[in-house]
């Protein structure tokens, strides 16, 4: 497996491995600034592979952040991985994930962000949205880079496969497919429709993203809250009724 870095929007560099078991990418997305961000650790058993895309763009002991939506393998599983490596870094994510799992997973406590909570990272600010059970778990949340509108939107708009790093095709109708697909296997049911689903994806269309970061699948350029509002519709249509 190899790291292919791209950089996606200015100062936001995606570190994607395609891995061939699960036919899938995991992507990072790192924010070079005063403040490097890295948003989602990677698995820790691909961590050389993933340390190796950060290299390419900076020193990783230089890392300060380490964010990431939700407590998951590939989302902040490496997370004690570059605790060790980065002297200065700490975990960044929700109240909930900080007090109910990293606080004590982990080697050193996170900070624990509140709803709208913003790290100035340098030119960069990345703004913290709780998104309980968006994509996934009570502890979700995602990052919003509001300076230039990029949204680190974790799982949402999941592809597999091996797609380009950043497209400005639809990524909707890939998203519903792969979710129909997935449905038939033992994977189906990563996204809950809850009472929070739609008010979540209205509230992160309402940021008008100009960029769609997405963890697995291509990046996406173009109109983000209408992409955001489509994927609401997809989940109302095909979970809603459930
Ligand atoms: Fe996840
Ligand atoms: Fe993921």
């Amino acid at each position: 497996m190899k790291a292919n870095v791209s950089e996606i929007a200015r100062g936001v560099h995606r570190i994607s491995t395609f891995h061939p078991d699960f036919g899938i990418q995991f992507n990072q997305f790192l924010i070079a600034d005063d403040e490097p961000f890295l948003m989602h650790t990677g698995m820790r058993r691909m961590f050389e592979c993933t340390l190796d895309g950060v290299r390419q763009v900076l020193d990783p002991t230089r890392l300060r952040w380490i964010g990431f939506s939700h407590f998951e393998a590939d989302e902040s599983g490496a997370l004690d991985r570059w605790l060790a490596l980065a002297p200065r870094a700490e975990a960044a994510c929700s109240f909930v994930g900080a007090v109910v799992s990293v606080n004590d997973t982990a080697e050193r406590p996170a900070r624990a962000l509140a709803d709208g909570e913003v790290l100035a990272i340098g030119t960069h600010r990345m703004r913290f949205l709780a998104t309980p059970h968006v994509p996934h778990g009570w502890d979700a949340g995602l990052f919003f880079e509001e300076t230039d509108r990029t949204l680190l939107c974790s799982d949402l708009f999941f592809r597999g496969g091996d797609p380009p790093a950043l497209s400005e095709d639809d990524i909707v109708a890939p998203a519903r497919d792969a979710m129909r697909e997935g449905a038939k296997g033992p994977l189906a049911n990563d996204i809950p429709y809850t009472p929070y689903t739609d008010a979540t994806l209205q509230r992160l269309a309402a940021l008008e993203p100009r960029t769609l970061a997405t963890m697995h699948g291509s990046s996406y350029r173009g109109d983000g809250a209408r992409a955001l509002r489509e994927l609401a519709a997809v989940l109302r249509t095909e979970l809603g009724n459930a």
